[in-house]
């Protein structure tokens, strides 16, 4: 649970992005991290699939096309929220470069951190806790990232996190060390 906590002033807003598979680890990290800023006094606001999925987003679908309009609405809100200070953490596959290049672009230099959760998909796969990657695979819901429809990886994110071989806490760690390293929370 999350407690109200002194909060601390000294934060530099930021997006934090995650990107990768379903299953990667994307939102549990998300939430994790938010937890351990949120204990440290710091102001945040997670965004991720089923809080904008069901809601601002629900007319769209997993085309090509309404998963770069997903994103564009995901990455406005999430400039909005920095513009108020927060710590933005968002976690969706975002499986397309130029949508992710188009985010980061949005946003001041320093202050979109690409998080590339790099588990392998045999891993994702196995995990398949909605029971999707087996669906995708019998035919039965059509351009799933990673069966039939591409996930291109980043090239260069800020950083990347493999939940096959680290732990929450490890993931979490790293995340912290990187904010810390650019001076986004001290
Ligand atoms: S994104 O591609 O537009 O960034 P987003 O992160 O919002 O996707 O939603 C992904 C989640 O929707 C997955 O974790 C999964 O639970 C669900 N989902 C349903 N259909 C698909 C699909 N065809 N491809 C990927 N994810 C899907």
């Amino acid at each position: 649970m999350r407690s109200a906590q002194t909060l601390s002033t000294s934060q530099k807003s930021c997006l934090v992005w995650f990107t990768g598979l379903s299953a990667s680890g994307k939102s549990t990290t998300a939430s994790a991290l938010d937890m351990a800023l949120c204990q440290r006094g710091y102001r945040t606001f997670v965004l991720d699939g089923d809080n904008v999925r069901h809601g601002l987003c629900k007319d769209l679908g997993f085309s090509d096309q309404d998963r770069a309009e997903n994103i564009r609405r995901v990455a406005e809100v999430g400039k909005l929220l920095t513009d108020a200070g927060l710590i933005v953490l968002s976690a969706f596959i975002s499986p397309f470069m130029n949508d992710r290049l188009m985010v980061r672009d949005l946003m001041p230099a320093g202050a979109f951190i690409e998080v590339f959760m790099s588990t392998p998909l045999c891993v994702c796969e196995g995990r398949d806790p909605k029971g999707l990657y087996e669906q995708a695979r019998a035919g039965q819901i059509k351009d799933f990232t990673g069966i039939d429809s591409p996930y291109e990886a980043p090239d260069h994110p800020e950083v990347r996190l493999d939940t096959s071989t680290m732990t929450v806490d490890e993931c979490v760690n790293t995340l912290i060390g990187y904010l810390l390293a650019q001076g986004l929370i001290k």
